[in-house]
């Protein structure tokens, strides 16, 4: 909320008449249920709010069960939830037609309850998939059957409840040929159309996004998808959105990410960041939590200086629970919280980044 907070800020800096700080103590005094909602702007989720974008925090089934201090940062600060892992292939279908929503329906009664949308994280992808399909030999016509079934059944339970889903993730290699996965390998390309339009047809209103890392800078990989999704509109394919993962390293958001992701809003799309996290080689120095700041910000800005963005997604909350350090040795502290829930300067980054007058 632009205004508003310029207005604070201009209030603020006039000297209140004394009669009127007495007003003030008297009625601070006399509301003690002043909560943080009463500063909404100062939050990430209001910023975001008064420019009605979102901003999401990718949610652990765990710490959403057990940590209070976990869930008080996440309803304060974040409009948007993706399930970190709970609306993927192994959990919820860990046997064929054998469906298991206990951990995604907590995330999304959660949302619901907190004023927050979902991002549906994800149908199509090649890892994560139980063991039943993985090694199953499924002939094409019996995979095509199962992926489709498994898109109705996914994005049918949740229609209404999801705004946007990743419906494929991560299809490209560097170079920009496809990937091999169980569904390109025996299906060929073809499946990622089918996919978007089995989703569409169980959500018509659900954004449908194609997800990837490493795309966020000009380069073959990005190309390669650019062209995919041009052709993809042009089959009138109900393609909405891209996906920019956005798992950065300190000091290297790629200097080209708003060009690229203009590129793609100038189709038409909507672009979002999915997953951003911005690791630092441990232990992190006081230089390399400012540089953090700086690129946190900068990545923010990079999507929303962009027509259709419609928001960022951070790939956790605090550096508690980040997948960083079990996947990349040796680095971590790539979240705006520390351990003990204390904002660092990467909260400070952000939260400049979407607050407009900053
Ligand atoms: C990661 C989760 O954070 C981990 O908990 C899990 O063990 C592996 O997957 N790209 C994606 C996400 O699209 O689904 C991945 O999430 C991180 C990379």
């Amino acid at each position: 909320m632009p205004h508003t907070t310029a207005a604070h800020r201009r209030r603020a800096s006039r000297p209140l008449p004394l009669v009127a700080v007495g007003a003030l103590v008297a009625a601070a005094v006399a509301l003690p249920q002043l909560t943080p909602d009463a500063f909404a702007a100062t939050t990430l989720r209001g910023y975001a709010d008064g420019r009605g974008v979102r901003i999401g925090a990718a949610v652990g089934d765990s710490p959403l069960r057990s940590d209070s201090a976990y869930t008080t940062a996440l309803d304060r600060e974040f409009n948007s939830v993706t399930a970190e892992n709970a609306m993927k292939w192994d959990a919820v279908e860990p046997s064929r037609g054998g469906f298991d929503w206990a951990a995604a329906d907590r995330l999304v009664a959660h949302a619901s309850a907190h004023g927050q949308g979902v991002r549906g994280h994800t149908l199509a992808w090649y890892a994560q998939l139980p063991s039943w399909l993985k090694n199953g030999n499924f002939s094409a016509s019996e995979l095509n059957t199962i992926l489709k079934s498994h898109i109705d059944t996914e994005v049918g339970r949740y229609k209404g409840k999801v705004y946007a889903w990743d419906v494929v993730n991560e299809t490209f290699n560097e170079d920009g040929s496809m990937r091999g996965s169980l569904w390109q390998d025996k299906l060929g390309t073809g499946y990622i159309a089918n996919a978007l339009r089995w989703a569409h047809a169980a959500d018509p209103a659900a954004k449908l996004y194609i997800n990837d890392y490493n795309i966020e800078a000009d380069n073959a990989k990005s190309d390669a998808l650019y062209a995919l999704a041009k052709q993809l509109l042009a089959d009138g394919v109900p393609l909405h959105g891209i996906g920019f993962q956005s798992h950065f390293v300190v000091g290297q958001v790629p200097s080209t990410m708003k060009a690229n992701l203009k590129r793609f809003s100038d189709l038409g799309l909507e672009v979002s960041v999915t997953e951003l996290d911005i690791r630092i080689p441990l232990p992190a120095s006081s230089d390399e939590l400012a540089q953090q700041s700086a690129d946190y910000k900068t990545a923010s800005e990079n999507c929303l200086g962009v027509a259709r963005c419609a928001g960022i997604t951070v790939w956790g909350v605090s550096d508690k629970y980040s997948w960083i350090p079990g996947t990349f040795s040796g680095y971590g502290a790539a979240l705006p919280y520390n351990e003990s829930y204390a904002a660092k300067p990467a909260y400070t980054g952000l939260s400049n980044g979407l607050d407009p007058t900053a």
